[in-house]
């Protein structure tokens, strides 16, 4: 099937930062490799690399500013997402694509969009959890790491896993070397599991996402997927 065959999935792409992801899927889509198309950009944090880069590219952008949810050292969570689900649904995604989107959503919030929520996270999960994953592969002295995809759930970093990509860590690797290799691979699988979605190949299925009709019993590697 070739991507014009399927209609194209409406990604809403989350991010806080650089959005190198937010490009390689907005490159992926543009060039016709996924079928997917980025209805919106959001960003919690106004100002950041990713918008500019998203406006250049034409793209509809906008920032939920997470700290203008904040009074007296109190953060108001559930104002702050509803904001955020209000500026979701106004563009009407098919997937909600978590491209370093660096806040923990609350479990009404990963409820509200189950099965239709992706994240990456720099680890092979479910190794490195949470925060700081290349410092930590570092000094456990791992000489494997990577990057995982999977679907969000309440529980933080461990939804389903449905693709990853290995990384060697060489002698000599720093905090900047190591992270430059795992987004070099980042950028490649992500737009390639969006793609899995957008053609029906892999489903959410309450929970238990199959890939081509099978159970996925462990992430699909990019070695493998890129084979098939
Ligand atoms: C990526 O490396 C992504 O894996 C990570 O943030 C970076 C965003 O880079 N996500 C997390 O740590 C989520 N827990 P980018 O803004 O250049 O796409």
């Amino acid at each position: 099937m070739t991507p014009d065959a399927v209609t194209p999935l409406r990604l809403a792409v989350l991010i806080s930062g650089r959005g190198s992801n937010m490009l390689a899927i907005a490159r992926a889509c543009r060039e016709g490799h996924i079928a997917a198309d980025i209805v919106t950009v959001l960003s919690d944090v106004p100002g950041v690399a990713g918008l500019d880069a998203a406006r250049e590219l034409g793209l509809p952008v906008a920032c939920i500013e997470g700290a203008s949810f904040r009074a007296e050292g109190r953060f108001d969570k559930p104002a702050f997402e509803a904001a955020l689900c209000a500026a979701i649904d106004a563009s009407q995604p098919d997937l909600i694509v978590l491209a370093g989107f660096m806040r923990v959503l609350s479990p009404a919030f990963t409820a509200r969009y189950a099965g239709r929520l992706l994240n990456i996270h720099p680890s092979l999960l479910p190794a490195y959890k949470g925060l700081h994953t290349h410092e930590r592969v570092l000094e456990a002295g791992e000489h494997w790491h990577g990057v995982t995809v999977h679907y969000v759930t309440a529980e933080l970093d461990g939804g389903p896993l449905l693709g990853q990509a290995r990384v060697p860590v060489l002698p000599g690797d720093n905090v900047a070397s190591l992270s430059a290799r795992v987004q070099r691979q980042e950028h490649i699988l992500f737009p390639l599991v969006i793609d899995w979605i957008a053609r029906g190949r892999l489903r959410w299925n309450d929970g238990s996402p199959q890939f081509d009709g099978v159970t996925l019993t462990a992430p699909r590697h990019l070695e493998d997927a890129s084979a098939g």
